[in-house]
């Protein structure tokens, strides 16, 4: 089996069992890499005075991490810069909120070029090479450039931005010339995909494209394909059943005397749609007082990049209206919004998840969202919640059985939060079987392998040294 090398910002290796508090992904890579004996490289997510390209190598539950620390600098301008404060507001439609500053575009390419440099030794002639996410776009066309020829694949796990959009990023074409140094690019969906080839249609001239997705750019040949990411569905379904779920099912419910649940769980992100979820709650309460102390929202949302302006100014926004919220409509009796800015064990949250009557999952804009699924798989078949879904998520495109909604507005968000509220029984059971048979067919192992299949299938003339 060709060994794998995983390169992403973050390095999540295996803890404690391996799977106590690891989203899906980690768990699957570190399966993957277990399997083909393989490395995952990145940021160790620690800053030294100096940049010294020395790797720290650990094996931890059969998997080997290599990391590296960055300084001060790097990090200011490449993570909380240019990944942060421009690529992922423009990614996800802020251009309000992107930042062009040539710095951050600066520390990026430094950064990347550090990640190649460090990681060039590690690489052996047969190695597949996967890179991740929107932070490293760069770091394919910096591994060509040092000579490395093998297959090497990107996947982005966020949207990619309307072309309209994405001129305004001054560094535009260049960014989108380093992907053309991969063999393989994965998207989250074919909204995606389809704005990446729209740009790429019309910006390139010469480029040929065919239906299979291949794109020949001058010798270059790289292949673009839409493979949705999935959750580890069996294991997450075997946590919502297990005693500790069910304790903490229970403990909730007890909470709740008789209400119904209606729960979030999210990043405290502003691509999240929680002001406008809110909003949308409050209308319920507003234009339906009937469900006044019949209900209750339960909005988990951990901070996130809390060092960029942008994430503090919406938790800020988030704290005034949830206090407005709970200051309208809270009876001695009653607290209509909980909102909590911490993290759970998964356990704990299938738990919950299935203690509830209603998934809001409403981002404003997002590459898939892990959430929607593990919510489908963490529910009681005999008795399942219902799911509502932003269609502006990556994950609508599969999961059409959802109550589908435009989260910017209050009203559609009223309606079907009313909606799945009084849903009988029988259409929650359907809708439920049928989300849960694309969420079990299309889990992470599934994406794992469609990816890597096709990446090494995708064998692409081997290009001439120094090339670029
Ligand atoms: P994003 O990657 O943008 O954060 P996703 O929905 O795709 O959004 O993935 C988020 C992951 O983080 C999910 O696996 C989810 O269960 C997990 N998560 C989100 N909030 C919490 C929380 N409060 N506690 C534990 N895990 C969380
Ligand atoms: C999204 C991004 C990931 C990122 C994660 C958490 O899922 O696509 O690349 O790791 O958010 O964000 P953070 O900045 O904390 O790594």
């Amino acid at each position: 089996m060709t060994r794998l090398i995983i390169v992403s910002n973050r390095v999540s290796p295996p803890t404690g069992d391996g799977k106590a508090n690891q989203g899906g992904l980690a768990v699957a890579l570190a399966s993957a890499l277990r399997a083909t004996g393989g490395i995952w490289f990145g940021w160790s997510g620690n800053e030294t005075d100096e940049f010294t390209g020395q790797i720290n190598i650990s094996k931890t539950h059969g998997v080997t991490t290599a990391t590296i620390d960055l300084e001060a600098q790097d990090v200011e301008e490449y993570y909380n810069g240019f990944a942060n404060r421009t690529l992922w507001p423009l990614f996800h439609d802020r251009i309000d909120l992107a930042e062009f500053e040539r710095g951050f575009a600066g520390g990026y390419e430094r950064v990347n070029a550090r990640f190649a440099d460090t990681l060039m030794p590690l690489i052996a002639p047969d190695d597949l090479v996967w890179v991740h996410d929107y932070h490293l776009i760069p770091l394919g066309s910096e591994l060509r450039q040092r000579g490395v020829r093998n297959r090497t694949g990107f996947f982005l796990h966020t949207p990619w931005p309307v072309m309209r959009l994405l001129l305004s990023l001054p560094s535009h074409r260049q960014l989108v010339e380093a992907l053309f140094d991969y063999d393989l690019i994965g998207f989250q969906c074919q909204a995606w995909l389809d704005s990446f080839m729209e740009y790429v249609v019309s910006e390139f001239q010469g480029v040929d494209v065919d239906e299979l997705g291949t794109i020949r750019i001058g010798d270059r040949v790289t292949r673009v394909i839409a493979c949705p990411i999935g959750i580890d569905t069996q294991d997450f379904m075997a946590s919502a059943a297990s005693e500790e779920a069910e304790s903490a099912r229970l403990e909730m419910l007890a909470s709740l005397h008789d209400r119904c649940l209606i729960i979030g769980v999210d990043r405290l992100d502003y691509s999240k749609g929680l002001e406008q979820r809110f909003h949308g709650y409050e209308r319920l309460l507003l234009d339906q007082p009937e469900f006044q102390e019949e209900v209750s929202l339960l909005q988990i949302a951990p901070p996130s990049r809390a060092e960029v302006v942008s994430y503090q100014d919406i938790r800020k926004q988030l704290d005034a209206l949830s206090g407005h919220i709970n200051g309208e409509f809270a009876t001695v009796h009653w607290v209509p919004l909980r909102y909590v800015n911490r993290g759970y064990d998964r356990t704990s949250l299938a738990g919950m998840f299935r203690a509830s009557r209603v998934g809001l999952v409403t981002p404003l804009r997002d590459g898939m969202n892990l959430v929607a699924k593990e919510y489908v798989a963490a529910q009681d078949p005999e008795d399942p919640g219902v799911l509502i879904l932003s269609k502006f998520a990556g994950a609508a495109e599969q999961m059409t059985e959802a109550l589908l909604v435009n989260p910017y507005s209050p009203e559609e968000l009223s309606d079907a939060l009313a909606q799945a509220l009084r849903m009988p029984l029988e259409e929650r059971r359907q809708r439920h079987r049928a989300l849960l048979k694309s969420v079990e067919r299309e889990d992470v192992h599934w994406w794992l392998r469609t990816f890597l299949d096709a990446l090494e299938q995708d064998r692409t003339e081997p290009e001439q040294d120094g090339a670029d």
